[in-house]
Formats: structure tokens, sequence, C-alpha cells
């Protein structure tokens, strides 16, 4: 049981440790090494996913990632850029299907910007294409062209789907929604684009083979509306590379902070990358306050997905839901009346909890 461990840029490293200290006092023996990716491995090698770490990830069961990105790193050449490390590790690892799960514990209702009454209970499930699309799409670029009679720049990128890709994350998302209350959405643009209508259609074909889940279709403008004015319509969406990145971060914020989410990022083996929903916070990296439960319970979905240790799983779930219990808040869902603590005292609260 091998993990790749990718502590990152600014908060990165402070709430990995708590994970890597979670996973250990489990008891269950990983072999846990680390190695450098996005803006620390520019730093380091000049690259974002260094060969090191690309030996590493291959070679392991699963990644553990913190967060990647600042400022720092903002000006140099696209291809130096953190997000491209972590945008190369998904596509050599193919790992297509992400799992973003927006959930609202109870304890944290008053951390929704939106009325309890809309959010309590909420329990979505965004299953994201992300291997393909307009991110990996080719042609891009930005050129100098003839255009319109001038000579101008020109800035272009490629939206395309091939049947394959699309059936692949349906079956996982259909799956997904098997194992939860049988309703999956498929989001798309078809009355634009014909890469989406491609996208509806074989969602369609797909539906017969699971005659137990009730499959709908929303236009991706509607579904970001819908996201915020009934979310509790949903239980699992699925939608591809771009639309599923702009709604997984609208989705989590219903939550009342992105400090909590985890995410999955599967193979067709469940081979995974298990990371935060949220980014590398470089305004308060360095501080000790940033909020670990997101990173601890992707190591959660980790030990459910990869390594199919569902108990482990769940104790760790139920050491963070005990922990909020008990009214521990870092900065991000503190509210008055609950005890603030930092990064470290919330690994040691969970610590204990276990
Ligand atoms: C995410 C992030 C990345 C993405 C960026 C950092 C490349 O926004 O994981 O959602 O767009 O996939
Ligand atoms: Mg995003």
């Amino acid at each position: 049981m091998k993990i790749c461990v990718l502590p990152g840029d600014g908060i990165g490293p402070e709430i990995m440790a708590e994970a890597v200290r979670v996973l250990n006092a489990l008891g269950l023996g990983f072999e846990m090494e680390e190695a450098h990716l996005g803006g620390c491995a520019v730093d380091a090698t000049g690259s974002p996913y260094p060969e090191a770490t690309q030996k590493l990830a291959l070679a392991a069961d699963a990644v553990l990632l913190g967060a990647v990105g600042g400022p720092k790193w903002d000006t140099l050449p696209r291809e130096q850029r953190p997000e491209r490390g972590l945008l190369g590790i998904r596509k050599q690892l193919n790992l297509f299907a992400n799992l973003r799960p927006a959930i609202l514990y109870p304890e944290l209702a008053n951390a929704s910007t939106l009325k309890p009454e809309v959010v309590a209970g909420l329990d979505i499930l965004i299953v994201r294409e992300l291997t393909g699309d307009i991110y990996f799409g080719q042609p891009r670029g930005i050129e100098v062209r003839d255009v319109d009679g001038q000579s101008q720049r020109f800035g272009f990128n490629t939206m395309h789907y091939t049947e394959s890709e699309i059936r692949r994350i349906g079956r996982v998302a259909f799956e997904a929604a098997r194992k939860r209350n049988r309703k999956l959405c498929s989001v798309d643009k078809m009355n634009v684009l014909e890469t989406t209508q491609l996208w509806r259609d074989v969602m369609n074909e797909l539906a017969p083979e699971y005659p137990d889940v009730e499959l709908t279709h929303m236009l991706v403008d509607n579904a970001a509306m819908q996201l915020v004015k009934a979310p509790k319509q949903f239980d699992v969406m699925v939608t591809g590379n771009m639309f599923g990145d702009i709604l997984s971060d609208e989705a989590s914020m219903l939550t009342g902070s992105i400090g909590m989410l985890p995410s999955a990022s599967l193979d067709a083996n469940n081979k995974g990358l298990y990371e935060p929903s949220h980014g590398s916070a470089p305004d308060i990296a360095g501080k000790g306050i940033a909020n670990p439960l997101a990173t601890i319970l992707s190591a959660a979905m980790m030990l459910r997905y990869t390594f199919n240790q569902e108990e482990a799983a769940q104790r760790v779930e139920g050491a963070v839901k005990k922990v909020l219990a008990q009214g521990f808040r870092t900065g991000d869902i503190y509210e008055p009346g609950t005890k603030k603590v930092g990064t470290k005292e919330m690994g040691d609260a969970v610590l204990a909890a276990l």
C-alpha cells in the first residue's frame, strides 16, 4: 500500500502534515514517500511535474496532494506554471473521473451564505470528467493572424470529446448514483455546442443499462442557477471538465467553506489522486491557521476508493464529525460560541477522536 505524498505549495505542507498523522494513527502500514509538485517543484527543478515525482506517482497505489500554485509563479511561462503540474499528473495517470462531494455538516449550517432551509441536509456529488474537453484539446494558443482585414492577436482553444470518453465517465456517474439516491443529472450546453449534444446523446444511450437510476438533463447555465436556488433537487451531477470545474466550486460554497471538501480523481482501476477541493491559499500560508479537514477527508476517500478500507474511511469521517460536534473550528468555519483552533490543534482533535 504505497502512497505518494505531494504537499505542494502555500498551505499544502501544513494541511498535509495533519493528514499524514491521521493515516499513521490508523496503523494500517502505509508506505508513504514525499515528492514535489507545483511551484515548489519549479523552484527545486524548473519543472512543475519533475521526473522524480512522475516515477513515484506512477509506482504508487495512490497519490495524496495538498495544493499547488501561488502568486510567485503566476508570471512564469505557461508550461512552468504549477497548474500545469496538476493537469500533467491527472493526464499521465489517466485520472478521468473526478468525484467532488458537497456535503453540509449540520454543525456548519450557519457557515453557508444561503438560508438554512435551502441548504440543510445538502448532499451532492459532482462527477467531473477530468482529462478531456477544452482543457486538453488541441489546437490551442495565442497567435497573430490576419482576421477581419487586420493582423491581430487571436486566442483559440478546442472543445472535444469522443463517445468513449463520455461513456466511461457516464458509467462512473451512473454507478455512483446507484449507491446513493439513484438520481443523475447530466449537465451540458446542447443548445449551442455540438460536443455537448454528443454528451447528451451518449448519456441517453447509457440510461437503459441503469433502469434503476433516474436520468435527467440540464443546460449548464440553468444548472448554475438551480444550484443556488434549490440545490437539494440534486443527487449526482455529471458533466465535462470545464463545466465541472465551475459548478463544483459553486456547489462547494453552498456548504459554507471550501475548507471542508475532499475530492478523488480516479482511473479505470481505482488508482487515485486525492486532494482537497480548495487551493493553496497563499494569503494564510505558514500561519498555522488553515483548515486541514478537507485533506483529512480526502485521505478517507483514498481509504475507501483505492484501498477498499471502508471501515477505516468511516472511522476517519466519524472522527471529523466528532470534532465538529465538540465545537472545534478553524478560522474559515468559526462562529462565536465555538472553539477556534489552528491547523495542528485541529489535527490533534481528530487524532483524539480517532
Ligand atoms: C481544480 C482547479 C484546477 C482545474 C486548476 C488549478 C488547473 O481549478 O482542481 O478545479 O481547473 O482543474
Ligand atoms: Mg477549479
